[in-house]
């Protein structure tokens, strides 16, 4: 089966403010006038998604709740993000998991509800340096990768994008061999999990990617694109990893 077309997805955090409209702008452009080989999408704050949607974008959620709707003061449900156009939502990023406590149950739950509403659920994985440090990486994306995706999950609604905690706006990244190896343990997973569609799920690899190393981290097999963090607030900075899939 050939690879899966890779997909390139901006996390903007809690970055931009209304006037980032230019960004997205710039980036539609630039997409329209050298052309784009891979899926691009911008996953900004929620604030901005209505400014940024329309744009020639894909435009995706940083988080959803895992209800449809109730008494979730200052949470945002998948439907919302539906009802806005979105397509994607990141579930289960490792800022999520550190500072919100999310569990891999949490992250099913939210998977769930996303893939309910019709929405891809890029499910977010990774080790720590702690637990880098003493070995144990595979064995935490193992677990991580099994207890967060849904039972009903589906290969086509299903993204995992494999982000080292210690990569995350570091600068340091993984050697390409060390990302081969967690790639394809994922890949195996997804194959246990899908039968032969597991070879269709998108296996994404964020922390620290830009354009300078996109070139060799995007040639690794099993790797579909990138989760870009910092280097996805400008445009051009951004189309030089898009570019790397031309
Ligand atoms: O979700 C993307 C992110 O965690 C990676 O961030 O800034 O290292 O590209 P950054």
């Amino acid at each position: 089966m050939t690879a899966p077309k890779a997909l390139v997805a901006g996390n903007w955090k809690m970055n931009g403010l209304t006037s980032s409209v230019g960004e997205i702008e710039k980036l539609a452009r630039l997409v329209a006038e050298k052309g784009a080989g891979c899926d691009v999408l911008i996953c900004p704050p929620a604030t901005l998604i209505s400014n940024l949607s329309g744009k020639g974008i894909d435009i995706g959620g940083q988080d959803c709740h895992m209800a449809v709707s109730g008494a979730h003061t200052g949470d945002i449900s998948a439907a919302m993000l539906k009802d806005l156009g979105c397509n994607y939502v990141i579930v289960g990023h490792s800022e999520r998991r550190a500072d919100h406590g999310e569990t891999n149950d949490v992250v099913k739950a939210k998977a769930l509800a996303a893939q309910d509403q019709g929405l891809t659920a890029i499910i977010c994985v990774g080790e720590t340096d702690a637990e880098r440090e003493d070995g144990s990486t595979l064995d935490v994306v193992t677990s991580q990768v099994r207890g967060s995706i849904p039972e009903t999950a589906m290969a086509d609604n299903t993204v995992i994008a494999y982000e080292p905690v210690w990569a995350i706006g570091t600068g340091k990244t993984p050697t390409a061999d060390d990302v081969a190896d967690v790639h394809a343990v994922i890949r195996n997973l997804l194959m246990d999990r899908f039968g032969d569609a597991g070879e269709k799920v998108r296996i994404q690899y964020g922390g620290s990617v830009k354009a300078s190393n996109a070139a060799e981290l995007m040639s690794v097999p099993n790797v579909n694109g990138a989760l870009v963090g910092g280097a996805s607030l400008k445009a051009e900075d951004f189309y030089g990893i898009i570019a790397t899939y031309q």
